[in-house]
């Protein structure tokens, strides 16, 4: 990897809010490389700044010192590079979901024609064949989560930046779709960036897990999570991945226990 220009490289980045009482540190000094095709997921605790950590990466929002860069090139704004998809489903209402799903396709210009497949295959990956033609009201919170995992995979960009995305989901749901973004990540060569409050998912889906700390947000620590490339549900029961588990939440629960503290 020498050499070699890191996918998403975050450097020396803070991130303040103006609040009453003076600016609110979120984020100190993130440093992060994550390579083409990596799957990196994030846990720590809530209000550790993860949500504003991806919004930056994925130049909705701006840092207040430091800098990202995707491909070498300083992020600064959003781009079909790289899609999102956020903690609370973001659909939009006058399109069923076939149209929702088709939306960043018919944005890179492709026609009805050509989408269609495309479309066709990831409501069949998200389990809402059926419900094609409704529209979003008429489909339950999970279901609405489900589209929008639909959509950013359909447009297929080179980086996938995930926000909590399966946290609405019921468990068998969740396991199921915990699979087929594996096999999606395998097949089309995603570099993926995965928030979760799940320490088990977190080790599941990652080659790397970033823990963080709050007050303020910092990268508390990176582990490598040394599971076959190649994972069924069934890699949860080993024994590799019950010792990951405990070095993880151990991490984890430390860095909520200061949070609760203040
Ligand atoms: N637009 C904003 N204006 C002011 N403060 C904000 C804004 N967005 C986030 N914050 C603050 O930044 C901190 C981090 O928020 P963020 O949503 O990034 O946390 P999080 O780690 O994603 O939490 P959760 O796990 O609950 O989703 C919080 O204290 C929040 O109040
Ligand atoms: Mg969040």
């Amino acid at each position: 990897m020498a050499g070699e220009v890191a996918k998403l490289q975050v450097s020396h980045l803070s991130k303040s809010f103006p609040h009453p009482e003076g600016d609110l540190l979120v984020l100190d000094d993130i440093n992060l490389t994550i390579q083409a095709n990596e799957f990196v997921t994030v846990i720590g605790p809530s209000g550790c700044g993860k949500s504003t950590l991806l919004n930056i990466i994925a130049g909705l929002d701006q840092p207040t010192a430091g800098e990202v860069t995707c491909d070498g090139r300083q992020v600064e704004g959003t781009g079909t590079d790289r899609g999102v998809v956020f903690q609370q489903y973001a659909l939009f209402p006058w399109l069923t979901v076939r149209a929702n799903i088709a939306f960043g396709l018919k944005m890179q210009g492709k026609s009805a024609a050509a989408s269609r497949p495309i479309v066709d295959h990831y409501l069949q990956m998200v389990g809402l064949t059926k419900f094609a033609d409704s529209y979003p009201k008429a489909l339950s919170g999970g279901m609405r989560q489900r589209v929008a995992i639909a959509r950013a995979y359909a447009a297929n960009p080179a980086v996938l930046l995930m926000d909590e995305p399966f946290g609405a989901l019921d468990a068998q749901t969740r396991a199921q779709l915990q699979d087929s973004l594996r096999a999606f990540w395998a097949t089309e060569k995603k570099t993926c960036f995965f928030i979760t409050h799940d320490v088990d998912e977190a080790i599941f889906l990652g080659q790397r897990i970033v823990i963080m700390g709050a007050n303020p947000g910092t990268v508390k620590e990176i582990i490598d999570v040394p599971l076959p490339a190649e994972r069924s549900q069934a890699v949860r029961l080993s024994p590799e991945f019950l010792k990951i588990k405990q070095d993880v939440w151990g991490k984890v629960y430390q860095e909520s226990g200061a949070v609760a503290q203040g």
